[in-house]
């Protein structure tokens, strides 16, 4: 692989053995009620115009069509596609915990564990097994830890079908929401290619693996959520006070918004290509 990894194995696996906090109760009894005066988009309004926006309009419909997510777990990304359009979902993830915690939550939700393939992105073994075999590839999160990032979309591009779909989703660390993980957590801030994160980088990224592009954009307006903080001090309390205080925001946002949201490179929390194998 050309271009240096930004990330390690044991990073990742150390994200998933972290304990589950619980979060302050009162707060999160009034946000479960908000959520069911103004539907789940109070709680992740990005998220909501992401599926029901942008995947609604530019993914192919059809049951049992094969999705692959690469970096997978903890997998319920893949659980959701699987209930919401009916794809039979696989993933590729090398981290044991993240492995298990994916496998788990596909049993729950009565997939086939097996589907998910423990296994590094980059062994040539997956190519040769997989090449051409998807009819939708899709990740979320990882090709910005790398420093070269066209031969790892063109890894995903290998795996699919010709007519296939793929969709990469990114953070985005730049503008505002860059002074914010800086202050939060400036660590993993490094662990993060900032240049694919200007719109123009993004796309040009796409534009010489022989796919035709559906859609490529910021999406979301702004989102506390999308930073992280070490596991304990006066930051991670700050951050958890804000995560609750996202929710006012969205009520904000969808009285001001509707269904649109407001992209924008300062703030808008991600960038997603949607394109086509050609
Ligand atoms: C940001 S997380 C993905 C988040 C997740 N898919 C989601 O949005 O629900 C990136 C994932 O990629 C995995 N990963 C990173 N490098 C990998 C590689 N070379 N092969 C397989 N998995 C990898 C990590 O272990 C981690 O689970």
């Amino acid at each position: 692989m050309s271009g240096e990894r930004l990330t390690t194995e044991e990073y990742w696996d150390s994200v998933y053995k972290e304990p589950q906090k619980k979060a302050f109760s009162l707060t999160k009894t009034v946000g479960d009620f908000l959520k069911k005066v103004f539907g789940s988009r109070i709680k992740n309004y990005s998220e909501y115009i992401l599926w029901t926006n942008i995947y609604q309009k530019y993914l192919p419909k059809g049951k049992d069509l094969k999705i692959l997510e690469i970096g997978s777990a903890p997998g319920w990304n893949l659980v959701k596609f699987h209930n919401v359009f009916g794809y039979a979902p696989y993933g590729i993830e090398y981290a044991p915990t993240g492995v298990e915690e994916n496998r788990r939550r596909f049993r729950g939700a009565g997939l086939n564990p097996q589907n998910v393939i423990e296994a590094d992105f980059f062994d040539d073994k997956l190519r040769l097994r997989y090449g051409d075999y998807f009819d939708l590839v899709e990740s979320g999160g990882f090709i910005e830890h790398f420093t070269d990032v066209s031969p790892v979309v063109e890894r995903h591009v290998l795996l699919l079908k010709q007519g296939g779909t793929l969709i990469i989703i990114i953070p985005n660390f730049r503008g505002l929401n860059n002074k914010l993980f800086a202050f939060f957590n400036p660590e993993v801030l490094k662990m993060h290619n900032l240049e694919i994160m200007k719109l123009d980088n993004f796309r040009k990224t796409f534009s010489d693996l022989g796919l035709e592009e559906k859609y490529c954009n910021y999406y979301g307006t702004f989102n506390f959520g999308m930073f992280n903080t070490p596991q304990k001090g006066v930051k991670y309390w700050i951050h958890r006070f804000l995560i609750r205080f996202q929710v006012l925001l969205n009520i904000l946002f969808i009285f001001i918004f509707g269904n649109r949201g407001f992209e924008n490179r300062h703030m808008s929390p991600y960038l997603i290509y949607i394109g086509r194998k050609k």
